[in-house]
């Protein structure tokens, strides 16, 4: 028998606090220098190889040499989506004190599938769901809550809970989803994932705001249970990800009353409004039976932090519950529902104390006024769009996004969108701020997300006056 070694480096925390103590140093400088360096970096050829050609040696190597080939070669190739001038997708606005908090919560590593297992941290995780939900303004001091990886699980989360709460198992095939034309894709992969089929996911059209339109959404329905079909589950859109749009949530919920309907609201990325001075934008939120909002988006939390929160304090666990017999001594009684019975996963991080932490340290107002600056950046860039004609406004500052487009009427429609694919490139070249395209209303536009709050006017008049430079290079306009 293999004797045990008590000087395993595999056990050696030591080992973790000199390593950590070296390259603390390294890994803050460079992110604190984030703003001043190249946004996309990516990995050339030889560095790939470089990558691959590295052995599993049988022997141990130097914390310094692997974290060597860490920095060199792995790290070091990654778009920085903390540029604040970075503004695709939904810009990772990392904050420091996220980081630590996930850290601390690596270091101890509590189990965070059970509350009989780390009470401690779920006790403190379900104080902060329960606190979120205040905040959306359920009604109800304990709901059903989860932190999971990102909105795409929330989504998938909440949708099985609606299908379970409104179908019965041979129910599946006649039951249909409402979507619009503008809701994340993570829910129809979803709806499919958990077996209903994809010709049951109904696409409403989006107005000019790109909000779903309540009146196309209601006959839909009547239109699907004349045919035989069961509308069991809305999902709704606060925040969506081409334009920052709030669905009429009201009218959402009068729609899901009447027909009897699960009500979901995405609120991935725009959930966070809640927290800021424009939270009467997301009146009506409070009507929904759950809500995704994701602690890595708007709460600048490091990626991995997300949560699905529902009104109904045990429908989570009437889907999950399993109870197998092997854990029958740490089963859930009533008050204290472990979190493997609310979701998909058994063994998971504790994915909220990293936001607890946040949120403990920092206090709600300077969280507040975080999030605010992103409703402003996203203003301040529409000003200055607003002020030359060649820019089409295609979608105003709603939450912290604008798109925009150049547009004339010397060229067809086609060359106006390659001109506005040209505009993101010539960004990308220069490598000092990031907007890549997306498509509304069949046309190429430059999207901004601009919720990062360390982004400053000037680097907005910058980027802006740059653009206006490449349009004039063109020769589109006078140079
Ligand atoms: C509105 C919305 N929903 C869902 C998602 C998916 O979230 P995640 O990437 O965390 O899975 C996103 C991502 O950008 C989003 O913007």
């Amino acid at each position: 028998m293999t004797e045990p070694n008590s000087n395993s480096i595999l056990f050696q925390w030591e080992e973790a606090e000199k390593t950590l103590k070296k390259f603390m140093p390294i890994m803050v400088a460079e992110q604190a220098n984030v703003a001043n360096t190249d946004i996309l970096n990516p990995l050339p050829k030889e560095k790939q190889d470089a990558i691959k050609n590295i052995p599993f040696h049988e022997e141990s190597r130097s914390a310094d040499d692997v974290l060597q080939d860490m920095h060199d070669l792995v790290y070091k190739y990654r778009t920085k989506q903390n540029n604040p001038r970075f503004f695709s997708f939904i810009p990772l606005a990392l904050s420091p004190i996220s980081v630590v908090g996930d850290a601390i919560n690596a270091f101890y590593s509590p189990y965070g599938g059970s509350h009989t297992l780390s009470q401690g941290m779920a006790i403190a995780e379900k104080s902060l769901l329960n606190w979120m939900g205040e905040q959306i303004g359920y009604p109800v001091k304990e709901l059903g809550g989860l932190f999971v990886s990102g909105g795409s699980m929330a989504n998938l989360t909440a949708s099985i809970v609606a299908r379970d709460e409104k179908l019965k198992d041979d129910e599946f095939n006649k039951g249909t989803v409402y979507i619009s034309d503008q809701t994340h894709s993570s829910v129809a992969k979803g709806i499919r994932v958990m077996g209903i089929p994809k010709a049951n996911i109904r696409k409403v059209k989006t107005n000019e705001r790109f909000q779903i339109i309540p009146d196309d959404l209601r006959a839909q329905i009547e239109q699907d249970k004349k045919d035989g079909f069961i509308p069991f589950l809305i999902v709704g859109t606060c925040g969506t990800n081409n334009t920052g749009s709030i669905d009429p949530l009201h009218e959402l919920a009068d729609i899901s009353e009447a027909y009897n309907t699960w009500l979901h609201i995405d609120g991935a990325y725009g959930a966070s409004a809640i927290l800021s001075s424009h939270r009467e934008l997301l009146n009506g939120i409070e009507r929904s039976d759950s809500v995704s909002w994701n602690g890595h988006k708007w709460l600048f939390q490091s990626y991995g932090c997300a949560t699905v929160i529902c009104k109904d304090r045990q429908a989570m666990s009437r889907t999950f519950m399993e109870n197998p017999e092997y854990l029958t001594d740490v089963k859930s009684d009533d008050s204290n529902i472990n979190f493997w019975d609310m979701g998909i996963e058994l063994t998971a991080p504790a994915r909220g104390m990293r936001l607890w932490y946040t949120l403990q340290r920092v206090g709600l107002k300077e969280m507040r006024r975080a999030i605010d600056k992103g409703f402003d950046n996203a203003k301040y860039f529409e000003q200055l769009f607003r002020a030359e004609d060649y820019f089409d406004i295609v979608s105003p500052a709603q939450l912290g996004i604008v798109n925009i487009r150049y547009y004339d009427d010397q060229h067809t429609e086609d060359e106006i969108n390659e001109i506005n694919h040209k505009l993101s490139e010539m960004a990308e070249q220069r490598n000092q701020s990031v907007y890549f395209t997306t498509m509304l209303n069949d046309k190429t536009v430059l999207r901004f997300c601009a919720i990062n709050p360390l982004l400053t006017k000037e680097d907005i008049e910058d980027v802006v006056n740059n653009i206006k430079s490449d349009i004039a290079s063109l020769g589109l306009i006078g140079q």
